[in-house]
């Protein structure tokens, strides 16, 4: 550990937020992918709504550089976002904005950026911030921009699952690819849990080959292990719902799509982490740390 990261450590371990971490925290689930347009940021919001039917508190945090794509498919435009904190202005909980429905989110700005570029003060300011969520929530879910980005992969890093998601289309499938092996190379064997949703699939045969075929070439040229989270069929009430920039959930419950993404919010309620998973990740706080210090 370099001079400046032992620093940072010690100024981390004097903070309030560092002594009073204790009790259950927020499991940390990031979704990407390798392709841009895969449907990403409406699992993130249909799955932020089922898990808060089923009674949990879900924090999303629109991760995906400057395209602020939750708050257009939710209808809000939010006051603040995580430049606000970066700068001093405004503590998280100030920044949390909710729909209608009770979503809450956290609009990236430019603020995503900047995290690349922090002093040591700012980063410390951040993840104090950031522990704060962590106390609040029983999920934080982070939508990441398409493609393989240092940002993508420092928010895939600090996660305790990182959801894959690629439709059935070829270059959906080997960008998948490509982005889980630029993981592995960069992070070696401290994994998180990787799993993969297939998305607009047409029938439930065809994801489950999609997953058996990018499954096997992960693990015989990789040496990773990837679970099955499930599909979402192809459903243009999806499309439907965006226009009128509300969830699919919530517009058309009934919907093939809304009880699939039923199904993933119950899955994920039902699997708990394991116990020495808790305690090697389940400190958003002492990752973001080492996000940065790794640098
Ligand atoms: N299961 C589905 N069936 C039909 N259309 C879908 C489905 N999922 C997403 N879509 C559509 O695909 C498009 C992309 O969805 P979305 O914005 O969620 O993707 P994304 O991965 O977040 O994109 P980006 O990489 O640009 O952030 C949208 O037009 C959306 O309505
Ligand atoms: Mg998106």
């Amino acid at each position: 550990m370099n001079d400046q990261a032992a620093q940072l450590r010690e100024i981390v371990k004097k903070s309030p937020s560092y002594d009073t971490m204790t009790g259950p925290m927020a499991k940390i689930i990031t979704i990407t992918s390798g392709k841009g347009g895969v449907g990403k940021s409406n699992t993130v919001i249909n799955i932020a709504l089922s898990l808060r039917n089923l009674g949990k508190k879900v924090i999303i945090l629109d991760a995906d550089l400057g395209l602020a794509n939750i708050e257009v498919l939710l209808g809000i435009i939010p006051d603040y976002n995580l430049s606000n904190v970066l700068n001093g202005k405004k503590n998280i909980l100030e920044i949390i904005e909710q729909n209608e429905d009770g979503i809450s989110f956290i609009s990236g700005g430019s603020g995503i950026r900047e995290l690349m570029f922090l002093t040591q003060d700012q980063i410390t300011h951040f993840a104090n911030s950031i522990a704060e969520l962590e106390k609040i929530a029983d999920f934080i879910l982070i939508d990441t921009s398409a493609g393989i980005t240092e940002a993508v992969l420092s928010f895939c890093k600090l996660a305790h699952e990182v959801v894959f998601i690629t439709t059935p289309e070829p270059t959906s499938i080997t960008d998948a690819y490509a982005l889980i092996k630029t993981f592995q190379g960069q992070y070696g064997e401290d994994l998180p849990l990787f799993k993969l949703l297939i998305n607009k699939s047409e029938t439930a045969n065809e994801a489950q080959q999609v997953y058996t075929k990018l499954s096997s070439v992960c693990k015989h040229f990789l040496s990773i292990d990837i679970q099955y989270m499930g599909f979402i069929p192809f459903d243009y009430n999806i499309m439907r719902a965006a226009k009128l920039q509300k969830p699919i959930s919530k517009c058309y419950p009934k919907s093939s799509a809304s009880i699939a993404y039923q199904n993933i919010a119950e899955s994920l309620i039902e699997v708990t982490v394991g116990k020495d998973d808790v305690s090697q990740k389940n400190n958003f706080f002492k990752q973001v740390i080492n996000m940065f210090v790794k640098k």
